[in-house]
């Protein structure tokens, strides 16, 4: 547990450079589970800042010192040791010089680390997790990002772990006194300490070559343990076209002769960037036909990408402090989209995106949680990697590029690199580099970063015939107004650009589709045109806004026919199915404006798949709630329910023609074109189970060899209600008792079934004593996929809120960081009744009062609720 700490929040205003930088670190580490040694020598300057040369801070938790010197004698300054870290002062015997050699021993205890943060041990195999302030469990040190130094490590273990990494280029290697051995590595780039990564295990590589743009070849390999061999060949393709990729399309080359992944089974997040070490939950790595479904294979790729590119976004360029994350991962994020429309079709990727964005930012945006994409201060950083700083700081870029064209933004990036390579940035330095390759002024984009909450923008529209059928003039008003978020009450406008087109009754665009720049509250444009136009605006989802424009049936049926812009053609889809959801229109009439384009063979088959998933429980209940009334998630899942009933009913034949159609001949390829067909195929399946026919259909499919056709079919089984489900999941365990990942897949399907006795059952799979709950993907695939489920989560006798407090209290202490990432699911309690509102109030307040809690959970919960 970590120590309490008095919760005052560091700011952005009060920055200040560091005192003193670290130029070079030599570290050597004994590697044992209890008792690590850990040997720091580290040459430290004076700083550029007003305090230079002053006392030296470094952070430190959780560390045994067991020696210490500077400049080789321990007739040391004055050294004080807290919870938190040791002061180096000067004394008046020994006033610190302007530079000197620090030198210290400490010793962990990897094998209690069950935090993952620091030097911790999985599965057998040592590793490290150092973003964000990790380092500092690892030994004394300036733990910010602004003090960038280069490393080299060596590492001594037993023999019986032959695997031995760390960041950069391989050095020597050899034997040891009594069964052991030793590695040594040098990284050559300055970086930050939460770059930094060890790696040790019993390892098995599956590798490959690179040869640069340049000629330079690069080593790969992909570390997994024992018998996960045969699991990393796409992972590693996905990785070789990330890096020609950013060559092509960044012009940025790899920098060392060697580039290692390693794929372990705790972790936190997903994946982590450190230099010439990427870091990945296995989850992310590791995919074969019959373990891993299409989705999975698609997560892979996006997120080798996400960490290669960070090679060059947020480690040769990274960030000066940790308001600035949204600098390094906004940036990678949109990066690796860009790689991932590419790679597959743009316009599904696009629609997966602001599904995405709409789902998990939105949501923050709208709830107790809301905060800038750059924050101005916090309590725990972990708390901040949020959909807020990754997705909408994608968005902000997205948008810039749409602003200053690709041409330019692209000249914007190479300045970027040019000026700051090698760096700790910011977001001003960010947006400087597009003003000076634009030569405009974006003062009022900065406040795109600085200010919460999601834009409304409301459309009026104005026609004026010149004479009977002889045309007339269009005008489209767009007003802007931003919620109060937490903390900010009053919201200047941002400048908003709305890419869009207006359309004749035939379809065709009758003037040059084209951006419109709201920069104000409210502005206004007018067109002569030769008939009123239907406008089709936010094409692209151009900007993170909530577009509101009062529209009807028809207008919306017209758009999904006749909208050249792929992506509003799925939101016309995505607006009518709300309405039929909300019981505001038919089924009938939906599925009749559904059935040219779902049955349209030109169309790309994962499109069409979109077009027939309806809108889920969670985003009926964001939108009632947006609408002014409070969600009743019974109410809702009856109407979601009966809606998917009657639209496969409006629409069987069809639904069973393209099930029979896009069956995938040949062997399973991860390939995006038979992805969209086993899409398609699934989404037809889904509501085809909602007829008696469907079921009988899903339990065949159920004995498909791959899991991109299983898992659906077992999904759809057990939404039909069919008794048969429950012989499926047990058929499904016998064959994957022996695989952790198969198996969250597993649970998870059952803890987001709408089945009446889902609680239950997930009691009982979490009280299995052989539940491994401390692995955090085991805790999400079972604790946080049950409060994702928007029916069994929201029972009206509070007993599914009091199942999640239950866990995250029990797992705070374990696992901070995971436990105050899940309790999010409570961030939403406003949009419910009273009755709701007061249980998960309780909740929430049994948790803040729960004796030594974590610094994450307190901020977290407090948050939700002030
Ligand atoms: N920096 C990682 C990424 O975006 C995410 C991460 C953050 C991983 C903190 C671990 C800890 O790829
Ligand atoms: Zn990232």
């Amino acid at each position: 547990m970590r120590p309490d700490v008095s919760p005052t929040p560091i700011r952005l205003a009060d920055y200040a450079p560091p005192a003193w930088v670290a130029e070079h670190v030599d570290l050597t580490f004994d590697l044992a589970p209890r008792g690590a040694r850990v040997r720091a020598r580290i040459r430290f300057v004076k700083g550029p800042g007003e305090a230079a040369g002053g006392p030296l801070r470094l952070d430190g938790q959780k560390l045994r010192l067991l020696s210490a010197a500077v400049d080789g004698t321990d007739a040391l300054p004055s050294i004080t040791v807290d919870e938190e870290g040791l002061t180096l002062a000067p004394a008046d015997n020994a006033p610190l010089p302007d530079a000197f050699t620090w030198e210290a021993e400490v010793e962990i205890d990897p094998e209690a680390n069950t935090e993952l943060e620091g030097l911790y041990l999985s599965n057998g195999v040592y590793c490290t997790q150092c973003e964000a302030e990790g380092f500092r469990k690892i030994t004394y040190f300036p733990d910010r990002p602004d003090v960038m130094a280069t490393y080299a490590v060596r590492i001594e273990a037993p023999t019986s772990i032959p695997v031995l990494l760390s960041n950069g280029e391989p050095g020597a290697t050899g034997p040891l006194p009594g069964d052991r051995h030793f590695a040594e590595w040098t990284d050559p780039w300055p970086k930050p300490s939460y770059l930094f990564a060890l790696v040790a295990g019993e390892l098995v590589a599956h590798t490959d070559a690179f040869t640069t743009a340049s000629g330079r070849p690069v080593a790969l390999a992909i570390h997994v343990r024992p018998g996960d061999e045969d699991r990393c060949a796409y992972a590693m393709d996905a990785l070789k076209r990330s890096m020609r990729w950013d060559e092509t399309e960044y012009g940025r080359e790899y920098d060392l002769s060697v580039f290692n992944i390693v794929a372990v089974d705790d972790f936190n997040m997903g994946a982590m960037e450190n230099k010439g070490l990427n870091v990945f939950n296995s989850k992310y790595v590791l995919a074969s036909p019959e373990t891993a479904t299409d989705r999975d294979y698609e997560l892979i790729e996006g997120i080798i990408a996400h960490e290669y590119f960070h090679n060059w976004t947020g480690n040769r360029i990274t960030c000066r402090d940790w308001f600035q994350l949204c600098l390094k991962e906004g940036l990678t994020v949109f990066r690796d989209q860009q790689f991932s429309a590419d790679m597959r079709s743009e316009a599904v990727q696009r629609i997966d995106q602001v599904k995405m964005l709409r789902a998990r930012q939105f949501r923050e945006d709208a709830g107790p949680l809301a905060h800038p994409v750059r924050p101005e201060e916090f309590i725990e950083i972990n708390n901040f990697y949020t959909a807020t700083v990754y997705e909408k700081g994608a968005e902000l870029i997205r948008m810039l590029r749409l602003i200053v064209g690709a041409e330019t933004y692209r000249a914007a990036l190479d300045l970027y690199f040019d000026r700051h390579d090698g760096q700790a940035c910011t977001i001003e330095d960010w947006i400087a580099v597009f003003e000076d390759a634009s030569g405009r002024d974006l003062t009022r984009f900065r406040l795109w970063y600085a200010q919460a909450g999601t834009p409304r923008v409301t459309v009026s529209e104005g026609w004026v015939e010149d004479a009977p059928g002889q045309g007339g003039r269009y005008t489209l008003t767009l007003r802007q107004e931003t919620p109060s978020t937490p903390g900010q009450p009053l919201k200047k406008p941002v400048p908003i650009p709305v890419a869009f087109g207006l359309l004749g009754a035939d379809g065709r665009e009758l003037i040059e589709p084209g951006v419109l720049e709201l920069d104000d509250t409210e502005r206004c444009w007018s067109f002569e045109l030769p008939e009123r136009p239907v406008p089709s605006l936010l094409r692209g989802f151009s900007a993170p806004v909530i577009l509101e424009r009062r529209s009807s049936e028809a207008e919306r049926a017209f758009l999904l026919a006749h909208d050249r812009d792929p992506f509003n053609r799925w939101e016309a889809a995505r607006a009518l199915a709300l309405e039929v959801m909300m019981g505001a229109a038919s089924a009938d009439a939906f599925a009749e404006a559904l059935l040219p384009a779902i049955t349209d063979a030109s169309l790309d088959p994962a499109f069409r798949a979109l077009l027939l998933t309806l809108p889920g429980e969670d985003e009926i209940a964001r939108e009632t709630w947006s609408r002014g009334r409070p969600a009743d998630p019974d109410a809702i899942h009856a109407a979601a329910k009966a809606a998917r009933k009657a639209l496969a009913e409006a629409l069987e034949p069809e639904l069973r023609g393209l099930y029979e159609a896009m069956e995938t001949p040949g062997p399973y390829t991860p390939e995006a074109g038979d992805a969209g067909r086993r899409a398609l195929r699934a989404a037809a399946l889904g509501l085809l189970a909602r007829l008696p026919v469907g079921a009988g259909m899903a339990e065949a499919q159920c004995g498909a060899a791959n899991m991109s056709d299983r898992l659906p079919a077992l999904a759809a089984l057990l939404a039909s209600g069919s008794p048969a489900a429950d012989a499926a999941l047990d058929a499904f365990a016998a064959d994957w008792r022996h695989d952790p990942l198969v198996m969250d897949k597993w649970r998870m399907l059952q803890a987001t079934a709408s089945r009446p006795d889902t609680l239950a059952r997930v009691k009982a799979l979490s009280e299995a004593p052989d539940f491994p709950w401390k692995t955090p993907n085991r805790f999400r695939s079972l604790v946080a996929a049950f409060a994702q489920n928007p029916c069994a989560f929201h029972q009206a006798d509070g007993s599914g809120y009091r199942f999640l407090a239950d866990w995250l209290i029990r797992l705070d202490p374990v696992n901070p960081q995971t436990a105050a990432r899940v309790a999010g699911a409570f961030e939403t309690w406003r949009r419910y009744d009273a009755k709701r509102q007061k249980l998960i109030r309780a909740e929430l307040s049994r948790i803040a009062a729960t004796e030594g809690l974590s610094r994450d959970m307190a901020e977290i919960v407090s948050r939700m609720l002030d």
